[in-house]
């Protein structure tokens, strides 16, 4: 079986004033009418799998159990942290619920609020990552970066994992590097035969714990003893708070993938995006003949180029070109397009001010 695994501890700083620590992004309906998570969760329907394990922060596990419930997954798991520990104590905590179950099923780990344009596409790249996952690898996917983004991994593209079928499109991982910055990034971008890390992973439960075992040994123990002294009721499986905390805080990209010998990667177009700010919504969304994507209650007159979303508020717009415009109840978000990813630092200048 597969085991989906999904992420759900980040804040999403930079879609504000939308996502708030209290109701993050993945919460909320913005790339499609369904919310982030709720897409994820449909992903994960079918046969092919075993019920998801969600890991996320215990102030979200409301917002999580129901989201479990509107997707029919109500035999999903919830695993609460009760701190941020990063993705290799979240990854750690899901594999070893798994494997107590069977450990070589397949965990297919992935962030709570990924979109794919093709979500069609990816069964069959499913299928294909399972075999090479049974092999023993943490299987990666990876697609074409076309900028220098300082805020993804990158993987160098090895040799053929199977000599004998070269045409199978499955290679070992020459190197990982997670989060280069922009000299490095642009190295590897014209060097081309680098791929971004769509931060989705396939391995065996077994193969995930042997690695954190071997490159970070200290996640593993720690979270090991959160898990055997957790509380659990029907729902929520509350990690053990002091053994958690003494887990070292770091992502499993630098805790295993960048030092592990047992991963592949499988190149996949899947129309992927982080949905990180707002121009990626803006990229994403469907646009009138004025290249305007409008949200709501919104009138546009004369504008190009804009993302304009309100929540509720009659919203109304002249003029403007390559603009960010999102109206909550309690907070407005005016920017040009190209500063969608500074709007953490505007966050981080409130929360000193308030
Ligand atoms: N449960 C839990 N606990 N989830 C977490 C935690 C945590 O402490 N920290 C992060 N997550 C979740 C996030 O919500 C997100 O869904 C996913 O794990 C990835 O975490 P990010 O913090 O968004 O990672 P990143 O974007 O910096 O980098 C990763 O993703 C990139 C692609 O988006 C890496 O895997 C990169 O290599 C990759 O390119
Ligand atoms: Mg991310």
């Amino acid at each position: 079986t597969i085991t989906p695994v999904i992420l759900s501890g980040g804040t999403g700083t930079r879609l504000w004033p939308v996502s708030r620590a209290s109701h993050p992004k993945q919460f909320w309906a913005l790339a499609s009418s369904r919310t982030m998570i709720g897409e994820t969760l449909q992903r994960t329907a079918g046969a092919a799998f075993a019920p998801p394990i969600v890991v996320c922060n215990n102030a979200h596990r409301f917002l999580v159990a129901e989201q479990l419930r509107e997707n029919g997954c109500e035999d999903g798991r919830i695993i609460l942290e009760p701190a941020v520990r990063n993705t290799a104590a979240a990854i750690a905590a899901a594999a070893l619920l798994a494997a107590q179950d069977d450990p070589e099923t397949l965990l297919w780990i992935m962030a709570a609020d990924a979109v794919f344009r093709y979500p069609e596409r990816l069964p069959a790249i499913l299928e294909k990552a399972s075999a090479v996952a049974r092999e023993g690898y943490i299987v990666t996917f990876g697609m074409k970066p076309d900028v220098p983004e300082t805020g993804y991994g990158y993987i160098r593209l090895g040799a053929p994992l199977h000599p004998d079928h070269p045409d199978d499109s499955v290679y070992r991982v020459a190197r990982f590097i997670e989060k280069p910055d922009h000299l490095r990034a642009t190295e590897m971008l014209n060097a081309g035969d680098y791929l971004w890390n769509s931060g989705m992973f396939l391995a065996s439960a077994s193969v995930m714990l042997a690695e954190l075992k071997r490159h970070e040994p200290d996640v593993l123990e720690n979270v090991r003893h959160a898990l055997l002294n957790s509380e659990n009721d029907l729902t929520f499986r509350r990690l053990e708070t002091t053994a958690f905390l003494r887990s070292p805080n770091v992502s499993i990209d630098y805790a295993v993938m960048e030092r592990t010998d047992r991963a592949a990667v499988i190149p996949a177009d899947l129309g992927w995006s982080d949905v990180g700010n707002w121009n990626a919504l803006w990229e994403l969304g469907d646009k009138d003949a004025c290249g305007n994507v409008a949200v709501g209650d919104v009138v546009l007159e004369q504008s190009h180029n804009c993302y304009v979303r309100s929540e509720g508020m009659l919203t109304a717009v002249a003029g403007l070109t390559d603009i960010v415009l999102v109206v909550t109840s309690d907070a407005v978000l005016a920017i040009h397009r190209d500063y969608a990813q500074d709007v953490s630092a505007l966050v981080s200048q409130l929360r000193l001010a308030s």
